[in-house]
């Protein structure tokens, strides 16, 4: 077993963790700060999202020098003891790597800009415009308008998968790849343990650059299905041989639209290329198309979510390895999304945590989510996202897609700047976060939730969390364990069993507010008596299910 294999990895979104300068903005001493908080929680290892030089316009994902750290978080001395602190304390550290594309105040983006013919030209993807002018093809960028924009210096346009301050790599470039491995080698010496991969799949581009058919006339751009391109394994494997392999470091590679046979390639040891990648498809099971084809939430699936990650679990056994997640800091709080956030805010939590954690791979938690921190409410003009505010310009105001309202609406539930308001120590000022005035606001709530007053509750979460993780280092059971589904029918349990030599461990978790009976499972329910892990406080397991109660069994 990898130590990743066994390990409980927690990611820090640094600029909403803790400020110790008060500037507002949270930083690396911060986070050195609450080393020894991460240390209570148990985890084993820290991501940290980009903390390299970036004019922040998708907050670090946009990196103008990729062996700098910010002045904002502090300085490469400040990463050095972080990374040497953490070590002590026997926890890895993980650093995000995006290099898909930079920032446009990269110098190399600054020297391509400039001509056709200099050292940086060809680091970036270049094309003429169409005999009219317009764009090279009907491309959409992921934060909305066209995937290219034009510079008068080169008479070309530029391909951007996400904003236009953010160009996209030519990964088809060797030189390319060699600045971005020696970025990682450089990182490396400075003692860092793994790399979280950002949009790894989208490295390698269709090459025809062809228009993506429509019959669409309304629409001028058009999203582009833009993993797997055909040099995407390559690369990778490339990547795993330059850096990964030689220098022992982990991998999570993001990989949203991956179905689960491109996961396998990617992950499969074999193969050289990533040790684990984020999928994205559970997360789908509260998506749908709304009015006028903008993005709608539903009632969320639990048939599905069940389906997606058992199939998972299946496939993945013994071939390779699950990254596990349900929040991150592109993803919104579970107690209000999937969950509820109100009366049942600890049960819920701890459910999901339940399901989670009981699964075979590496469980991710993201800062807040061990206090169950929830979505805050906020209007159209408390946003901070560049997605969220493109995507209000384009269907709100421009199309008059969506009233405000039902724009509102949707992003309550899954906006990513749900996840990313500062985390809450206590119920001192600005939730103990900074002295300062804070970059983002503090959601309202944390009056009542916040880390300090959960750990003195009666319903702690956080000490769930410390137990989920104390289950992970002590019983082989949750690593190495096969998993079986139970009630594969029922849409509001979700119940399977982990074996591992003669040991047998059922995780049984009503994902509902309704009570619900146990009938069905009972002749197998009967022969597991002993209580490993509960989420009320009773000791008993009865023939109902409470709302959001939660089990782990044994035989
Ligand atoms: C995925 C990151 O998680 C997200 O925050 C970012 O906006 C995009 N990649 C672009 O880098």
């Amino acid at each position: 077993m990898k130590w990743w294999q066994s390990s409980v990895i927690y990611e820090i979104y640094p600029k909403s963790f803790y400020d110790t300068n008060n500037d507002g903005i949270g930083d690396l001493k911060g986070v050195e700060k609450k080393l020894p908080y991460l240390k209570e929680l148990g985890i084993d290892a820290i991501w940290l999202t980009p903390i390299y030089l970036s004019p922040q316009i998708d907050n670090g994902y946009d990196v103008a020098d990729y062996r700098t750290v910010d002045p904002m978080f502090g300085n490469n001395q400040d990463l050095k003891e972080l990374i040497d602190r953490a070590h002590r304390l026997n926890i890895k550290v993980i650093l995000d790597m995006v290099a898909n594309h930079t920032s446009d105040q990269c110098i190399w983006f600054k020297e391509s800009k400039k001509s056709k013919d200099n050292y940086f030209s060809d680091f970036y993807i270049w094309k003429d415009p169409k005999p009219d002018g317009s764009e090279p093809n009907n491309w959409a960028a992921s934060f909305g308008g066209s995937a290219w924009t034009y510079v008068p210096e080169r008479s070309q346009y530029y391909l951007h998968y996400y904003a236009s301050q953010q160009p996209d790599l030519n990964w088809e470039n060797p030189l390319v790849r060699q600045y971005v491995y020696d970025a990682m080698r450089y990182w490396k010496s400075q003692g860092v343990d793994g790399w979280r991969l950002d949009v790894i799949t989208q490295i390698s581009k269709d090459l025809t650059f062809k228009d993506v058919p429509t019959t669409d006339s309304n629409k001028k751009y058009i999203p582009l299905k833009n993993t797997s391109g055909p040099h995407m394994h390559k690369f990778i494997h490339e990547l795993n041989q330059q850096v990964l392999k030689p220098f022992d470091m982990m991998s999570v590679g993001e990989a949203p639209n991956s179905n689960i046979e491109e996961i396998l390639k990617l992950t499969s040891p074999e193969r050289d290329e990533l040790n684990m990648a984020f999928s994205f498809e559970h997360m789908r099971i509260d998506k749908a198309i709304g009015k006028n084809g903008a993005i709608a939430v539903k009632k969320p699936n639990f048939l599905k979510l069940k389906q997606v990650l058992s199939k998972m679990q299946y496939e993945l056994n013994s071939k390779s390895w699950n990254a596990l997640y349900f929040e991150n800091h592109d993803r919104s709080r579970i107690p209000t999304r999937w969950g509820n956030d109100t009366e049942y805010r600890y049960e819920s939590a701890t459910a999901f945590a339940t399901i989670l954690h009981g699964l075979k791979g590496t469980p991710f938690i993201f800062q807040g989510e061990e206090i169950g921190m929830t979505n805050p409410k906020y209007s159209v003009d408390e946003y901070e996202d560049i997605d969220l505010k493109n995507k209000y310009q384009e269907q709100v105001k421009e199309k008059h897609l969506l009233t405000t309202d039902e724009f509102l609406k949707v992003e309550h539930k899954i906006a990513r700047d749900n996840a990313r308001t500062p985390m809450q120590w206590n119920n001192k000022k600005n939730a103990g976060f900074t002295e300062g005035k804070p970059w983002y606001k503090v959601n309202p709530n944390f009056t009542e939730i916040n880390v300090e007053s959960d750990k003195l509750s009666k319903k702690s979460i956080f000490r769930y969390y410390q137990q989920l993780i104390t289950l992970r280092h002590k019983e082989d059971i949750l690593i190495k364990g096969d998993y079986q589904e139970l009630l594969e029918d029922d849409k509001n349990i979700f119940a399977y069993q982990r074996s591992w030599k003669n040991k047998s461990w059922l995780i049984l978790v009503n994902m509902t507010e309704k009570d619900l009976s146990l009938n069905e499972l009972h002749d197998n329910l009967k022969n597991y008596k002993k209580i490993i892990l509960h989420n009320y406080l009773n000791q008993k397991l009865e023939d109902i299910l409470k709302p959001y109660e939660a089990y782990i069994l044994e035989k």
